[in-house]
Parts: C-alpha cells; sequence; structure tokens
C-alpha cells in the first residue's frame, strides 16, 4: 500500500521519548528534566510553556544536540539525535550574530559552498526580504535594532531550510510592540515556508498567540503537566472569549491548580 500525501503531512517529524536529565550540582543529583515525551508533526507549532526552572531550556537544548540526556530519546525524522544537525535550526533570546560580519554575512554564513557566490547572493537577498530587512544586508549588527538583530537570526537560520525551527525565548528581550511585530512576521514565515517550530516560552499569550498546541510543564522535576490544543482561527483576537477561556484554563494549569492530566492523550 503507498502512502498517501496526507499520511506523510501527518508524519511526526520530531518524537521525544521519555526523556530525563539530571544535573549534579554541589554533589547532588536534581532531576531536570523527567519522562517527556510528545510528538510534533511536520508544519505544525508547539508551544512549550512553564515557569523559570522547570526545563525548557534543557529540552530544548537536548533536542538541539547541544547537550546530552541521561534516559529516554529524541528522534527527528525517525533519526535518534545524537548532536547538533543542520535539520534543526535554533534560534537564542540573546542574538548570537557575528558582530564583525554585515547582515548579508550573517545570514549567508552557513550556506555552503557548493552553492555558488551568486546562488547564496540571491538566497541571502531573497531571505532578507522575507523578514523585512531588503537594503540592510550592508550593516553591521551594531548599526541595527534588537528587533532587527532577531530578524537576522531567524534569516540566517531559515535560509538554511531547517526541517524543524527550535527557538529558546526568542522575544523575550524586545520591547512589546517589537515583540508583537516578531510573532506576526513567524506566523506569516510560517505558513509560508510550511515550517515546523518548537518554541519555548513563560509568556502565556505568546504561546496561545502562536502554537497550534501547547505544552505545559511543570518544575521540580520537570514534567509536562498538561497539553493544549490551540484550535483558534488566524489571526487571533487576543480579546476574544475562546482566547480568555483557554488562558484562564492554561493559567490553572500552570500554577498548578487542577489535577494534572498525562499529555499526549
Ligand atoms: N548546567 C547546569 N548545571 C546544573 N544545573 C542546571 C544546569 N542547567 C540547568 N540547570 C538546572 O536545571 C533546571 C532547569 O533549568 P532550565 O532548563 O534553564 O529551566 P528554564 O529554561 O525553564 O528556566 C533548573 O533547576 C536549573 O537550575
Ligand atoms: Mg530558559
Amino acid at each position: 500500500m503507498g502512502r498517501g500525501l496526507s499520511d506523510i503531512a501527518a508524519a511526526p517529524c520530531l518524537k521525544v521519548e521519555a526523556l530525563s536529565k539530571r544535573f549534579r550540582v554541589n554533589g547532588h543529583h536534581i532531576s531536570a528534566l523527567e519522562e517527556v515525551s510528545f510528538e510534533v508533526r511536520s508544519g505544525e507549532v508547539l508551544g512549550i510553556l512553564g515557569p523559570s526552572g522547570c526545563g525548557k531550556t534543557t529540552l530544548l537544548n537536548i533536542i538541539a544536540g547541544f547537550l546530552p540526556h541521561d534516559g529516554g530519546r529524541v528522534m527527528m525524522d525517525r533519526r535518534p539525535v545524537t548532536g547538533p544537525g543542520p535539520e534543526r535550526g535554533v534560534v537564542f533570546q540573546e542574538d548570537a550574530l557575528f558582530p564583525w560580519l554585515t547582515v548579508a554575512e550573517n545570514v549567508g554564513f552557513g550556506l555552503r559552498n557548493g552553492d555558488g557566490k551568486a546562488g547564496r547572493r540571491v538566497k541571502v537577498e531573497r531571505m532578507l526580504e522575507m523578514v523585512g530587512l531588503q537594503g540592510y544586508g550592508h550593516y553591521l549588527p551594531r548599526a541595527i535594532s534588537g528587533g532587527m538583530k532577531q530578524r537576522v537570526a531567524l534569516a540566517r537560520v531559515l535560509v538554511l531550510r531547517p526541517a524543524a525551527l527550535l527557538m529558546d525565548e526568542p522575544f523575550a528581550a524586545l520591547d512589546a510592540q517589537t515583540r508583537a511585530d516578531m510573532h506576526e512576521l513567524l506566523i506569516s514565515l510560517q505558513r509560508r515556508l510550511e515550517q515546523t517550530v518548537v518554541f519555548v516560552t513563560h509568556d502565556l499569550e505568546e504561546a496561545i498567540k502562536l502554537a497550534d498546541r501547547v505544552l505545559v510543564m511543570q518544575k521540580s522535576p520537570g514534567r509536562i503537566r498538561r497539553d493544549f490544543a490551540v484550535g483558534l482561527p488566524r489571526p487571533r483576537n487576543l480579546d476574544s472569549l475562546e482566547f480568555l477561556e483557554l488562558k484562564r484554563s492554561m493559567y490553572e494549569s500552570l500554577c498548578g491548580q487542577e489535577p494534572g492530566i498525562p499529555a499526549g492523550g
């Protein structure tokens, strides 16, 4: 039996299975992640929401392949993750641009020589346009704003067309208006590229605004408390009754005011 297109589209892109992670601090082990399991489908936007210290960064770093884990496994397109790879692109909270390279050189940095100089330039130009930075290619990072730097950081990763985009509180350092602009940009890019996205945040509204699904985590040890499907139409109205209802349920889940409901059901 051949597989239909819809089967392929629904296939999990990323699978996290019974993941656990301990850190040794002052001779004691602390359990940062315990039995964390979930799947992300291709083209899905998954938000991971939780209080500070619940293990969000640890989880993302393990998925990115930057950090080893103790138990369980991470599968990316059916292959176990054993280290960093080009199919997983990471955007951090603090911009990590090379200060001595221009915006265009930063965006083109990861492109392979195989593309040829002209091919690379076309890809970079197209990507700069997609993130609204056409005309800024020759600027140095120090000459552009924080929001623009995050656009460059996003462009630099997306130009490599990763299967999954991983983001660790990428907009937390930005002011409210810039953050709202970045949300809009991310959603439009995600639609255009059908990009699979996993982002972590401690911001409830950000999670509901961006994600198709939100996993709420709890701390000590870091676990998934609940899996919320966000079925709201886009663009999302932050004042709608449905948005506020969901925000309230998630808030209660975050504060532990409801019994834990197993995720993934
Ligand atoms: N390298 C490390 N060494 C020891 N403990 C760590 C290390 N990294 C994280 N932790 C601990 O693991 C827990 C989860 O941290 P983290 O993943 O940074 O949480 P979050 O990103 O949700 O704020 C915290 O208790 C933190 O102190
Ligand atoms: Mg963190």
